[in-house]
C-alpha cells in the first residue's frame, strides 16, 4: 500500500514537526474557515470571532491533542483501520461530529504544513501526505452508518 518513498516522506514530515505550533493552528483554522466546525465545541469557552478562538486555550490544547492522535496513524501505517476504530466510535456514537468533517481539518492540515515548509513541500510531498490524511479521514468515518 505504501512505497518506501512515501514512508519516507511521511516519517519525514512528522520527525520534524513542532506538534504545539502546527496541531492549534489547523484546528483554528478549520473553526474559522469553517465556522459551523464550532458547534462541537461549545464547550470549549469563547469561539466568538477569530481572535478569541486563537486565545482559547482550550482549543489550542485540542489541537495538539488531534495533532498527536495522527501519532497511531503513523506507528500503524499498515493498519490505520483498526487503529481508528475506538476513535471512530467516539466520534461518531458520542461526539456526534458530521464524518464530513474530518477532511476539512485535514485539509487545513495540509495548508498549514505547506506553509511551514514553503518549497520543500513539493507535489510528491504533498501527494504522500493527503494520501496518509485520506487513509486516516476514512478510518474515523469507518464506524458510522
Ligand atoms: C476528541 C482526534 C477530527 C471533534 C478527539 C480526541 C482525539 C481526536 C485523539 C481525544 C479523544 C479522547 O479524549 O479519548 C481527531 C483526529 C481527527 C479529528 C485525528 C481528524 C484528523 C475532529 C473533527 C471534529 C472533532 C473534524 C469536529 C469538527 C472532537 C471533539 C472531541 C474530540 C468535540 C472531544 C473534545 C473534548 O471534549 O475534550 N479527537 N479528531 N474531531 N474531537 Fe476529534
Amino acid at each position: 500500500e505504501w512505497t518506501d518513498a512515501e514512508r519516507n516522506i511521511i516519517q519525514g514530515i512528522f520527525g520534524s514537526l513542532d506538534y504545539d505550533d502546527i496541531g492549534p493552528k489547523a484546528l483554528f483554522r478549520c473553526l474559522i474557515v469553517y465556522p459551523w466546525t464550532q458547534r462541537y465545541f461549545g464547550g470549549f469557552g469563547n469561539l466568538y470571532n477569530a481572535e478569541a478562538i486563537q486565545k482559547n486555550e482550550r482549543i489550542r490544547d485540542h489541537g495538539i491533542t488531534v495533532l498527536h492522535g495522527l501519532d497511531r496513524a503513523l506507528k500503524n501505517m499498515d493498519n490505520i483501520k483498526a487503529t481508528y476504530a475506538e476513535l471512530s466510535v467516539l466520534h461518531s456514537e458520542k461526539l456526534h461530529v458530521d464524518p464530513d468533517n474530518f477532511k476539512l481539518l485535514s485539509d487545513c492540515l495540509s495548508i498549514v504544513v505547506a506553509a511551514k515548509m514553503g518549497s520543500a513541500f513539493t507535489p510528491e510531498v504533498q501527494g504522500a501526505f493527503q494520501k496518509f490524511l485520506a487513509v486516516v479521514v476514512a478510518a474515523l468515518g469507518k464506524q458510522y452508518h
